[in-house]
């Protein structure tokens, strides 16, 4: 485990968007194309929150709402701070701000188990500390050798 480090958390604003897109490009084996793409794409209309160390932003979380659900749509954190807490405190400031708003529910997608992406492991172990668990199973549309875990927690 790494030493903790205190980290500013605030609401991601729309001038965020090309340091999380920098942030995001520096983890290709996490985000390849078209992932890569589509958060570039889709960043700004997303709300989510940054941690910012030094002035730089060093982790990000962005989610949407979908009538009375919440979904996460993409969340990293720098390589150099991972399993520092950052990840932890972006999901417990998501999830305050959700459940102020009457949102029971979040999902998130992820990568099930494949020697293709092994580094997902990490990810599913991080989300099952937080509390989501396994909802179901479903191939990848662009690429049915990869299957897609779904993940749930009740707020
Ligand atoms: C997944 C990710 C966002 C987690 O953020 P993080 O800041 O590294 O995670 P935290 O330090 O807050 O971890 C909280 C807890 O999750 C678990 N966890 C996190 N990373 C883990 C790892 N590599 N192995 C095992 N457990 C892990 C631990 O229980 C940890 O608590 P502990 O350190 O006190 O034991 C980050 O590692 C990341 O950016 N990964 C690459 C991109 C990605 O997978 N994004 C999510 C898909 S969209």
């Amino acid at each position: 485990m790494a030493t903790k480090i205190s980290v500013k958390i605030r609401k991601k604003r729309d001038v965020d968007s090309a340091e999380i897109v920098k942030l995001v490009n520096l983890l290709p084996e996490y985000f390849p194309e078209p992932n890569l793409g589509a958060i570039e794409t889709n960043i700004d209309s997303l709300r989510g929150f940054v941690a910012i160390f030094d002035n730089e932003i060093v982790g990000f979380i962005s989610f949407l709402i979908k009538s009375n659900n919440a979904e996460i749509y993409a969340m990293a954190v720098h390589p150099s701070f991972q399993r520092c807490g950052i990840g932890q405190r972006l999901i417990e400031a998501m999830e305050e701000t959700l459940r102020s708003q009457g949102i029971k529910r979040v999902q998130v997608n992820t990568l099930a188990e494949t020697p293709k992406f092994a580094n997902f492991q990490k990810t599913r172990k991080f989300y099952a500390k937080l509390g989501y668990k396994e909802k179901a199973y479903f191939k990848d549309t662009a690429d049915s050798s990869i299957e897609i875990l779904v993940l749930e927690k009740t707020l």
